[in-house]
């Protein structure tokens, strides 16, 4: 069985003092909890999270990396740096890096690549997001453009601990949640893509997440079906009441 992961991912909101200030009042509220609480938090709070978050049950990782270990490349951050910093997985492909920033599948493949690395040495899990957009979906392409996501971003990548996201970027800070039935669809052609790849022993061991407006008023249904193992959450996990109430409905 995989036990339920709720990630949050903050995205460019909350100054060191506030991501404090909520990890406290998290771990306050979920110290019982057997769950797995991740928040993804902006690169300069992570280690002010990571020492919040210290002997409670939430990791704390980080939105984003550069695919090189270091070099000339100003402004950007290395795996090994936000490892120091005391993040234990990075989101890798969100869909506001692939459509903001410019973000390839190759792109994303050599920084998955990179967390293996990492990964052999100290851990570094990856959670790798994938999804289609509102074109895709309506001209019928669900299936091949998530197929493609994940042959390219998995290109030449051995079995390994990662996570899968999938999010629906017409549903990502929209309002708009993919129905149970259109998420637990698109998990189900994501798992078998595992299957045919790693085989079926390690595709049952990935966590795969949904991930696209997910509030506490539709997390319950979502994550009740079987192959949705948690979420990734947004907006609502901002708002720590909220975010609490997502994860006791997983
Ligand atoms: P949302 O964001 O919950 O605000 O839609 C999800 C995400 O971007 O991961």
């Amino acid at each position: 069985m995989r036990t339920p992961i709720i990630v949050g991912n903050w995205k460019m909101h909350h100054t060191i003092q506030q991501a404090q200030e909520f990890i406290r009042t998290l771990a306050h509220v979920t110290h019982h909890s057997s769950k797995r609480i991740f928040i993804a938090t902006p690169f300069t709070a992570i280690r002010g999270s990571a020492e919040v978050a210290k002997g409670t049950n939430i990791v704390i990782g980080a939105q984003n990396m550069h695919e090189a270990e270091s070099g000339p490349f100003t402004g950007e951050v290395s795996a090994e740096m936000i490892k120091e910093a005391g993040a234990r997985f990075v989101l890798l492909g969100h869909s506001e890096r692939r459509h903001l920033f410019h973000e390839t599948n190759e792109l994303i493949n050599r920084k998955m690549k990179r967390t293996f690395v990492h990964s052999q040495r100290d851990r570094l899990l990856p959670i790798l997001c994938i999804g289609e957009t509102l074109k895709e979906r309506e001209s019928g392409q669900i299936k091949r453009v998530l197929c493609l996501q994940l042959e390219a971003c998995l290109k030449e990548i051995d079995p390994i601990e990662m996570v899968l996201a999938y999010e629906p970027v017409w549903a990502i800070g929209t309002g708009q949640t993919a129905t149970p039935q259109i998420a637990e669809e698109a998990h189900l052609i994501c798992r078998e893509f595992l299957t045919n790849l790693w085989g079926q022993s390690t595709a049952e061991r990935i966590n795969i997440l949904y991930g696209g407006s997910v509030t506490p008023e539709t997390a319950f249904e979502l994550f009740g079906q079987p192959n949705i193992d948690g979420g990734l959450i947004g907006g609502a996990s901002l708002d720590v009441k909220k975010f609490i109430q997502i994860i006791g409905a997983s």
